[in-house]
Order: C-alpha cells, then structure tokens, then sequence
C-alpha cells in the first residue's frame, strides 16, 4: 500500500467530525481556514458555526459592515484576517459573481490567503491536487522522511513541498490534506507523537531510527518583547474616554481605553496623567490600580494595569477619541485586554 492509501484508510476511520467539514462550499471552508490560522479547533468551532448562521454566504458578509464583523471575531485575535476576509468576499462578489473561485492562483490573489489556504481551500472545496503545507505538514514529513535540515528554512520547506507532491493523491487531495491535518492534531504532534497510534509507522523513517522526539529540527524562536503599559479609565458624567489605535500596525483600528508605554522605571501615574493631558487635552487625578493583565501575542508581550481616574476638566478630544456611555462599552471591537476591562465597567457600575 502506499502512504496516501494507508493514510486515507486511517482518515476515513477516524476523521475528527468538524463543523466546517459537514460540506465542501468553498466559502466556509476559506473562512475555518483563516479562523484556523494561529487558532486552535475546539476554540474555533463556536465562533465558526455563530459566523455562518450570521453570514452564510460571500453576498451577506460582503454588505456586512466592518465594525460587525469585527465584534463576531472579537477574541479570536489577529484582526487583519477578519479585515482582509471581509476583502476579499468583496472582491469574490465583485469580480467573480459571488463564486469563490476554482483556480489555486486566483484563490491565492485574495487578500489574506496564503499558498497554504489557498491549497486547502482549492483542494478541500474543488478537489485540487493542491498541497497545504502548514506547520503540522512540515512535522509530519520531517519526522517521515528524517529530514535534518532546520524546518524553518526555505530550502527544508521546499524539500518537505517536493515530497508532499510526490504522494499527493490526485483523485483524493482535500481528504489527504486533511487526513494530515488530523494526524499532526491526534497523533503526530510536537511532543511524544503517539507513534502506537500511527497508521504510518510502517513508513516513517524517524520512527524505525527511534528519533521522532528529536524532529522536526528548528533554530529558537525569538521571546516575545515585553512592554509595560498603564491605561487610564477615565469617566466623565456615566461614560468612559475611549479611543481607536492608528490604521495600521499591530491591532490596528482597535479600541483601547487611554494607554501609555512605561519606560523602564518610569512611574504608572505620573506618566498615566501627562499622557492623558497630551494626547487626550484631559486633566485628570489618577487614582489606584484595578486591573492587572499580561497578554501574550505573538512579537509582544503585554504587562498593563488599569488605572481609575477622576475626571477634573478637558478640552475638545482628538477625532479618535471619544466618551462611551457603558451600555455601548461592549459594542466596539477591543484590543486584547481591553475588552475585559470594558465587560467589567459595562457590568460594575461605579468603577
Ligand atoms: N487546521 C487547519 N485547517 C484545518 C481543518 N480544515 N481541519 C482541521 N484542522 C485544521
């Protein structure tokens, strides 16, 4: 037997039962794809299965405005993909009826779709010979194939993409693609792969050497920069001075309650009121700390408190500035933990 009929042998046994997987309409599977990004399935299939009752088609998500879209993403995090979603319906509707189309190269044009969704959705949704080769793939054939070359270099991909070609199956690729998908999920995973599981042990190279634990190799990754932040949540007559982060950058468009950057050393308050005073012409007395968050995201490293602040007096606010009663709080897409803290004003008056 060969690697593809063994693994879709095992596939067609096993395969895990996902919502995206229930039929191959080439628009929900784009959108498990980009929401699988960085994200991990259990947390995903709620937010999938609330995306499709709401926006079931190119069409109805294409006229949908970006601020709604952005609340259905709200917490899955790394909010250009809603961005560049709600993009690139538009253009599906706009350039190919509402079709998403059928052709690797034209689905990979979209914004936000890489080689490797464009492989999976051309070969999910259409039954392409397309590979999608994602980091499971790459462990997946590291460890078959022994191969020793630092994955995260382009030559060990392009020799990982080689192989993957080599024993694509051309009447099955959606299925093999994710039959490997499941296998790097339940089987093949980063730490102690559970070769007593594997339908492939029969052909793994690593695992005849005994020196699975041991791939794929990659050079360390880099540590997240720590930043401290203080955030001021200012209330003036019931409701709280917000603002939107610049349009580009990280969470770029986001809402934040006021927010500095702590030098090293520097103190929260002192920095806190002349921030407020500079950027926001607000005067206010910063009182004590209430809120205590460290987010993680994937370069940065979050380390902010939230401050109560007593509104004293203030002149007109920049234009993406503005005062949020607290029953519209909840409304706005937040930045990371932002939208904790505006969950616990909504629902803590007096805070
Ligand atoms: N990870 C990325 N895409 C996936 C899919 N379609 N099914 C399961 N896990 C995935």
């Amino acid at each position: 037997m060969t690697l593809a009929t063994q693994l879709l042998d095992w596939y067609y046994q096993s395969a895990r039962e996902l919502p995206w997987r229930a039929d191959k309409d080439a628009y929900k599977i784009w959108v498990s794809e980009i929401m699988l990004q960085q994200t991990r399935v259990e947390a995903v299939k709620n937010y999938y299965t609330r995306w499709i009752e709401r926006f079931p088609t190119p069409a109805v998500l294409a006229e949908a405005s970006e601020q709604e879209v952005l609340n259905y993403w709200q917490g899955l995090g790394y909010y250009s993909r809603a961005r560049n979603l709600l993009a690139g319906v538009r253009e599906v509707c706009a350039a190919y009826g509402g079709r998403v189309p059928d052709d690797q190269a034209a689905i990979q044009s979209l914004p936000g779709v890489g080689e490797y969704t464009a492989g999976a959705i051309a070969s999910i949704a259409y039954n392409r010979p397309a590979p999608a080769i994602d980091g499971n793939v790459l462990r997946i054939f590291s460890r078959l194939f022994c191969l020793t070359g630092d994955i995260t270099k382009q030559a060990t991909k392009r020799e990982v993409k080689r192989l993957v070609l080599t024993h694509l199956p051309t009447q099955y690729p959606g299925d093999f693609n994710q039959a490997l998908m499941d296998l790097g999920a339940l089987v093949c995973i980063p730490r102690r792969p559970r070769c007593e599981n594997c339908p492939l042990t029969n052909l793994c190279e690593a695992f005849m050497r005994e020196v699975q634990d041991t791939l794929p190799v990659r050079s360390p990754k880099k540590v997240p920069q720590l930043i401290r932040l203080a955030a001021g949540l200012v209330v003036k007559d019931g409701s709280y001075l917000v603002h939107q982060r610049p349009t580009t950058g990280m969470l770029a468009r986001m809402w934040e309650f006021p927010t500095v950057e702590l030098a090293d050393g520097e103190g929260a308050v002192e920095r806190l009121q002349a921030g407020l005073l500079q950027e926001f012409r607000q005067d206010v007395h910063v009182g004590k700390s209430v809120f205590h968050y460290i987010h993680t995201f994937s370069h940065r490293k979050w380390d902010i408190s939230f401050y109560q602040c007593e509104w004293l007096a203030g002149d007109k606010l920049p234009t993406t500035a503005c005062w949020l009663s607290s029953s519209e709080l909840t409304s706005m897409p937040w930045a990371g933990p932002h939208h904790k803290v505006a969950l616990a004003c909504q629902n803590t008056p007096n805070l």
